[in-house]
C-alpha cells in the first residue's frame, strides 16, 4: 500500500464547503489584505491560547524577526537558540541584527537543554528562543527559570506546536512572545503562507503589528521603519475554518502516535523520543531515531511506497550560512548525532489506521529491524 508522508488534499476536502462560502464573501467584499477574516482569526486564536493579543503576519519567519525587533534586539546582541531546529529560528536572529548562539538539545527529547542555555550565556546574551520541536513542548520551566535568573526574555517558537500544552497550560503562554507559522503542513495550516505573534503584553504585540505594516501609525504617517508582512484574508479564512477542528485533529495525531508507539517500541534498532514531563504533545511530526541505518530504512520504505521525511539532516551550527566569523562551529554532540538519525513517519489527522498499520508492518519487515 502507498502511504503518503503528507496529503493536504484530504484536509482541503474536509473544509471545502465552508471555505467556499468564506472565500465567496471575500470576493464580494474584496477584503484581501487584513479585513474581517483576519480580525476574526486574531481574536479566535488569542482566545484559543488563553492569551491577550495576536497579530497576524505573512509567515513564521517574519513572526520571529518581528518579535525580536519588538523586543528591541540591538546589533550584536546574543540570542541563545537550539542547534537542532528549522533554520528560521536562527536566521531570524541574524536578520534582526543579532547573533545566534547555539545550545545543544536534550538526548531524550531533542528539545533545548536548560543547562546548556546557562552554559552558553554571556554578558551579551539578551534572550532565548525555545522551539517546541515536532509539537512537543520544550522544558519551559527549566529554560524559563534560567531566563528569570539572568533577566533574559524568552520567545517561544511555536511554529510546530499549535495546541500543545505543558502542565495543563497551552504553549505560547510561557514566554514574553510566541511566534507561529501557518505553513500548509503545520497542525494549524493555511493554504499558503501565514504566521502570527501572540502574547500577554498587548503593547508589544501591537508593536509587531506596527512593524509589520510599514511602521504606519496613520495613513502615510510612519513612526518607525517597518516592513510589509501581513496575514491575507484568504489565508485567514482557511484558518477560521480549521481552528475549530484543531483540538480533534490533534487528538487524532496523538492516537496515531500511540499506534506507532505500540507497533514499534519493541524494535531494538529504533529509538522513540520521550515526551517531556507534564507535556501534551500534538505530534506535528512522528519522529523516530534509527542509529546507523536511517538512510537504509528510508530507502527501504520508499521502495515499498511509504513516504518519510528527515527533519533535519544537519544541525544548524554546522550550516555554512550560520558558521561563526572564525569558521569554527562549537561541538554540540546531541544535535550532531540527531541529524544523522531522525526519521519522520506519516502523521496527519486524515491518515487512516490501515495506513499506519502498513507503515508499521513495513518497518518491521526491514531486514534486521526485529533483531531476529
Ligand atoms: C520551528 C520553525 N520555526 C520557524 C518556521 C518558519 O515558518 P515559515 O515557514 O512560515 O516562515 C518553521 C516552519 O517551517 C518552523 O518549523
Amino acid at each position: 500500500m502507498n502511504v503518503p508522508f503528507f496529503d493536504l488534499s484530504r484536509a482541503a476536502a474536509r473544509i471545502a464547503p465552508e471555505l467556499d462560502e468564506r472565500w465567496r464573501g471575500l470576493l464580494e467584499r474584496t477584503a484581501f489584505v487584513g479585513g474581517p477574516e483576519v480580525a476574526e482569526f486574531e481574536r479566535a486564536f488569542a482566545d484559543y491560547l488563553g492569551t491577550t493579543a495576536c497579530a497576524g503576519v505573512a509567515n513564521g519567519t517574519d513572526a520571529l524577526v518581528l518579535a525580536l525587533r519588538a523586543l528591541d534586539l540591538a546589533p550584536g546582541d546574543e540570542v541563545i537558540v537550539p542547534a537542532f531546529t528549522f533554520v528560521a529560528t536562527a536566521s531570524a536572529v541574524v536578520m534582526a541584527g543579532g547573533r545566534p548562539v547555539f545550545a545543544d538539545v536534550e538526548a531524550a527529547t531533542l528539545n533545548l537543554d536548560a543547562e546548556e542555555v546557562e552554559r552558553r550565556r554571556t554578558e551579551r546574551t539578551v534572550g532565548v528562543i525555545g522551539v517546541h520541536l515536532y509539537g512537543r513542548p520544550f522544558d519551559v520551566e527549566g529554560v524559563g527559570e534560567v531566563c528569570r535568573r539572568y533577566g533574559l526574555w524568552l520567545v517561544e517558537d511555536a511554529a510546530q506546536a499549535h495546541g500543545a500544552s505543558s502542565h495543563g497550560r497551552r504553549v505560547g503562554r510561557f514566554g514574553d512572545l510566541a511566534t507561529w507559522s501557518f505553513y500548509p503542513s503545520k497542525n494549524l495550516g493555511a493554504f499558503g503562507d501565514g504566521g502570527a505573534v501572540t502574547g500577554e503584553d498587548r503593547d508589544r504585540v501591537e508593536k509587531v503589528r506596527l512593524l509589520a505594516n510599514h511602521g504606519r501609525a496613520e495613513h502615510y504617517h510612519h513612526v518607525v521603519v517597518g516592513t510589509n508582512s501581513r496575514l491575507d484574508g484568504l489565508q485567514a479564512a482557511v484558518l477560521n475554518c480549521r481552528l475549530p477542528r484543531l483540538e480533534r485533529d490533534n487528538e487524532r495525531r496523538r492516537e496515531i502516535a500511540c499506534h506507532y508507539h505500540r507497533g514499534l517500541s519493541d524494535l531494538p534498532g529504533i529509538r522513540l523520543l520521550e515526551d517531556p514531563d507534564g507535556a501534551l504533545s500534538v505530534y506535528h511530526q512522528m519522529t523516530i531515531r534509527v542509529p546507523g541505518r536511517r538512510h537504509e530504512l528510508r530507502e527501504f520504505l520508499a521502495s515499498r511506497g511509504i513516504g518519510t521525511g528527515v527533519h533535519y539532516p544537519e544541525a544548524l551550527h554546522r550550516q555554512p550560512a550560520l558558521l561563526p566569523e572564525d569558521g569554527e562551529p562549537p561541538v554540540l554532540p546531541v544535535a550532531e548525532a540527531a541529524g544523522g538519525e531522525v526519521l519522520c513517519l506519516p502523521v496527519f489527522p486524515e491518515l487512516e489506521d490501515r495506513e499506519v498499520d502498513a507503515v508499521i508492518a513495513e518497518i518491521r519487515a526491514f531486514p534486521g529491524s526485529t533483531g531476529a
